[in-house]
């Protein structure tokens, strides 16, 4: 899978588009096939696991509800669309259609979001917080975009935020293998016009507000920040209610000291490594020994569970640090060379691993990755 920005670098893409404004990309991909057929995804929107949603007006008047779901009959032949989120982890093929896009690192990635969508059907008008490259399979759908601005947002019904009529600055209509890139606060709306399956490959980041509230609950949990806010170099004061510039300032700075880089990657390796969705995971630890993960790896690669969330920091990856799945792990700082294999590969073959396998800790850490289901074999997994 090959993409192509209308023959633009990623790096000139990032430059000109990213964060900035939107973008339709004809034929992104050449032959661009269906990661899963509307039946397939049907039946996934069966799976109580799985996160979905379905939206159709009646009447004139929106609906939506949420999975599972097992019949589709009321809806019938128009105005409806089915959407499964975090499709990439349950599908070990989106892999490929993700890292089409791993110029953008990881950690901004947030899912796969597919929707299935009969002739009229879309989801309305509306703006979202994240940046999205909508990638269309099977179909043709009309989109509309307008510009950001201050555009007013109401609920259409309670699990429905839309936006009022726009002036479109893109309008188009996308055909299989064009992609239309979106910017967070881009008003947008897509109408089918004969079914269709489109593939939302969507980057987000948390808000200063979510990320603060996280922080206080890591500070707590690991008795963090408890130092008082001193003032030992104190100027005369003649204004007894008044908390004066100064002390303005020496507030900000002890609070702001604080959050230096390590605190700050100790806390953001957990948050951003934690799964909004569910993953693909054993309900129990698997039980494979150390023997049979050498003894697999001899004939097929270890794959990284999809939708599993790790990353390090180049402040200190050399020390060992590896965030899997909203945990911190600590190598032997002679292990630290793995830590990119891990996060930077979706698969490990044994030639990769090659240098760590003969290591007893790194094997042992292997392991227990791999009987929690973090990194698996295709072919144990099918048994
Ligand atoms: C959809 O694919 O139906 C909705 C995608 C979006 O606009 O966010
Ligand atoms: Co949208």
């Amino acid at each position: 899978m090959q993409l192509d920005i209308n023959g633009l670098s990623p790096a000139a893409f990032l430059a000109q588009y990213w964060q900035k404004k939107p973008l339709v990309i004809r034929q992104g991909f050449k032959h661009f096939q269906d990661l899963v057929t509307p039946e397939e995804l049907a039946g996934l929107a069966m799976d109580e696991l799985v996160e979905s949603r379905r939206v159709y007006q009646q009447a004139g008047q929106w609906h939506a509800e949420f999975g599972p779901f097992d019949s589709y009959e009321t809806l019938g032949e128009r105005d409806w669309t089915l959407i499964v989120q975090a499709l990439n982890n349950w599908l070990p093929d989106a892999e490929a259609l993700i890292q089409c896009f791993d110029f953008i690192p990881r950690w901004r990635f947030d899912d796969v979001m597919v929707s299935y969508a009969t002739p009229g059907g879309g989801v309305g008008p509306h703006i979202d917080l994240y940046d999205v490259f909508i990638c269309q399979g099977s179909g043709r759908r009309r989109w509309r975009v307008g510009d950001r601005g201050p555009h007013r947002e109401f609920a259409a019904h309670p699990a429905l935020l839309h936006t009022e009529a726009f002036e479109p600055i893109i309008d188009v209509e996308l055909l299989p293998g064009d992609i239309l890139y979106i910017p967070p606060g881009f008003p947008h709306d897509g109408i089918t016009l004969e079914e269709s399956l489109s593939f939302s490959v969507g980057y987000r980041t948390a808000s200063a507000k979510d990320m603060v509230g996280a922080l206080a609950d890591h500070l707590a949990e690991h008795d963090l920040g408890a130092q008082q806010i001193e003032d030992p170099d104190r100027a005369l004061s003649t204004r007894s209610g008044c908390v004066d510039d100064r002390d303005l300032t020496r507030l900000r700075t002890q609070l702001t000291a604080m959050l230096n880089d390590e605190l700050v990657s100790e806390f953001s390796g957990r948050y951003l490594t934690q799964s909004k969705c569910a993953l693909d995971l054993p309900d129990e630890p698997l039980e494979i020994s150390s023997d049979e993960v050498l003894f697999w790896l001899d004939k097929q690669p270890l794959i990284r569970l999809g939708g599993l969330r790790c990353l390090y920091f180049d402040l200190t990856v050399a020390k060992g640090t590896v965030f899997i799945h909203g945990e911190r792990y600590q190598l032997p700082v002679a292990l630290a060379g793995l830590i990119p294999a891990l996060c930077d590969m979706s698969q490990l073959d044994k030639a990769t691993l090659a240098p760590w396998l003969t290591d007893a800790a790194a094997l042992t850490q292997l392991t227990e990755w791999v009987n929690l289901g973090y990194w698996y074999f295709e072919e144990l997994s099918e048994e």
